[in-house]
């Protein structure tokens, strides 16, 4: 049976890499939704929705006309910082419109709702999915009380946990690390790049592939979703120097504290991903594989 997914967040990275990836896949309707007009990102291809998904009686209205059998939720308020700033913006965009897609959506509809490392507070480092959450942030607190929206929910879900995401979209509201470290390197300009943090990088595409797993899965469960890889943010930029082959003389270390950012940030996340393997078939792409595959994509004009 063809099944109707509808993909939040469509004009972001995440949204983007999942209508490429599901191009001419016949056995899923996708329709995207996305805050005012429909962005380059989302292919005219796709039928496309707009809808603040802050807007109680807009979601409704929306999901009464689509009635989705999955939602992939990737929408949310992502930049740390102005959430820590403006944490009422933060947690309605991030905790509201969640509570709202779940109260209003179909009762068979599935959630595929997409979470972050930032639910952890970065102590330990290699989490597994047993692991209790403690957010230092206001943007990790408030994913966290998505996910417990979700599962409080009674309805099928799967949370998707991921971190430091990476890949290229067309109009994007924020950049990522890749495109800033090649954009900046390129013009010849310094960069300081934390050396305290640890991440497991993920390319877009590959989380992308995990969401639309997930989608096909029964399972109610968290699972984390990385690279398998685990590395400090300032060693990664020095690889995104050497795959693009750009002057990495321009990258110095920087602690964090020197930062002086308004969000703290965990210090050490990466995941376990063994559960997001076994049970949903997720095949992690490594660092340089995909740093090779985001360099190809880039060079052969998008
Ligand atoms: N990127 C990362 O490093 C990372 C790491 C861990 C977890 N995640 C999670 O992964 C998911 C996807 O991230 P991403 O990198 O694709 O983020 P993104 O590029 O920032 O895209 C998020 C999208 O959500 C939309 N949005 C925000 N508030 C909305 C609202 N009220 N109504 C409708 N749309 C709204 C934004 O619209 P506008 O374009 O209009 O702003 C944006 O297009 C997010 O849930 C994020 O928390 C990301």
């Amino acid at each position: 049976m063809r099944k109707t997914v509808l993909v939040t967040g469509a004009n972001g990275l995440l949204g983007n890499a999942i209508f490429r990836l599901t191009k001419g896949q016949g056995r899923l309707g996708i329709i995207a939704t996305g805050r005012g007009e429909r962005r380059p990102s989302v292919p005219e291809a796709i039928p496309y929705t707009s809808c603040n998904l802050e807007d109680e009686q807009s979601v409704k209205t929306m999901l009464e006309d689509v009635k989705p059998d999955v939602i992939i939720h990737g929408a949310a308020m992502t930049q740390v910082d102005a959430c820590e700033q403006t944490p009422d913006v933060c947690m309605r965009a991030n905790v509201d419109a969640t509570r709202y897609l779940l109260k209003h959506a179909p009762a068979h509809t599935r959630m595929v709702f997409v979470s972050t490392d930032f639910v952890f507070d970065g102590t330990k480092g290699m989490y597994r999915e047993t692991d209790a959450p403690n957010p230092i942030s206001v943007y990790g607190e408030s994913k966290l009380l998505a996910e417990k929206e979700v599962i409080n929910s009674g309805r099928s879900y799967a949370i998707l946990r991921t971190m430091l995401v990476y890949g290229y979209a067309p109009e994007l509201s924020r950049t990522n690390i890749v495109l800033w470290v090649v954009d900046s390197l390129k013009n010849g300009k310094n960069i300081r790049v934390v050396d305290d943090q640890f991440r497991g990088p993920t390319l877009v595409d590959n989380l992308a592939n995990a969401c639309l797993l997930a989608s096909d899965s029964h399972n109610n469960s968290v699972y984390h979703i990385s690279s398998s890889d685990y590395i400090s943010m300032y060693d990664f930029a020095r690889k995104i120097a050497d795959v693009w082959n750009l002057d990495d003389t321009l990258i110095s270390p920087i602690k964090s504290s020197e930062l002086g950012q308004p969000a703290a940030r965990p210090p050490k996340t990466g995941f376990v991903i063994d559960r997001a393997m076994e049970e949903l078939n997720f095949r992690p792409i490594s660092i340089d594989e995909g740093l090779r595959q985001m360099y190809k994509r880039l060079t052969n004009n998008h």
